[in-house]
């Protein structure tokens, strides 16, 4: 039987196979606690997974994501699955994925890159690599190896 750590929730947005210890940077991704409209959230941490060994949980009731937010989440936690919940049912279950370039949801470590520049060109990267992921500058070719610090 499966151990119920946190209460379903009856509408909102349930994010599950969050890396173990990641569960933090998704919450400062949905602007939580500082931002949003003080919707109620849940954290399950270090939840015993059969993939992953060990995962966490963040469920948001009454919200759900959008694009920009998930395409962050997909660089921290690639296998991630976000699942809409109404009326209590799992009424849409994906699993995050990359696009092919990220625009505006990274800095690049370059100082001397255009994209830091004062001109008002938006960060742009191109994804190399899913899981895990990698990304190169379209501008400069570096590549981040810190790539959670990186996000916006
Ligand atoms: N969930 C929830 N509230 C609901 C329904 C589901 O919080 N009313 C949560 C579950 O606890 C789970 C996630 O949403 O963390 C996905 O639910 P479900 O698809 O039923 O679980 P699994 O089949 O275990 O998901 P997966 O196959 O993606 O591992």
């Amino acid at each position: 039987m499966k151990e119920l750590r946190v209460q379903p929730i009856k509408n909102g947005t349930v994010i599950d196979h969050i890396p173990a210890g990641m569960a933090l940077k998704v919450l400062h991704i949905l602007g939580i606690p500082d931002r949003g409209i003080g919707s109620i959230v849940s954290v399950a941490m270090n939840v015993r997974s059969n993939v992953m060994g060990k995962k966490d949980i963040v469920k948001v009731e009454d919200r759900e994501l959008e694009p920009k937010e998930v395409d962050k989440i997909a660089l921290i936690a690639p296998r991630a699955t976000i699942n809409i919940i109404r009326g209590y049912e799992v009424v849409e279950k994906h699993r995050v994925k990359l696009p092919k370039e990220v625009i505006g949801i990274l800095k690049c470590p370059n100082p001397t890159c255009i994209s830091n520049s004062r001109e008002p060109i938006e960060s742009r990267f191109i994804v190399i690599s899913d899981n895990p992921p990698r990304v190169r500058c379209y501008y400069c070719e570096r590549e981040p190896d810190d790539i959670a610090s990186r996000i916006i």
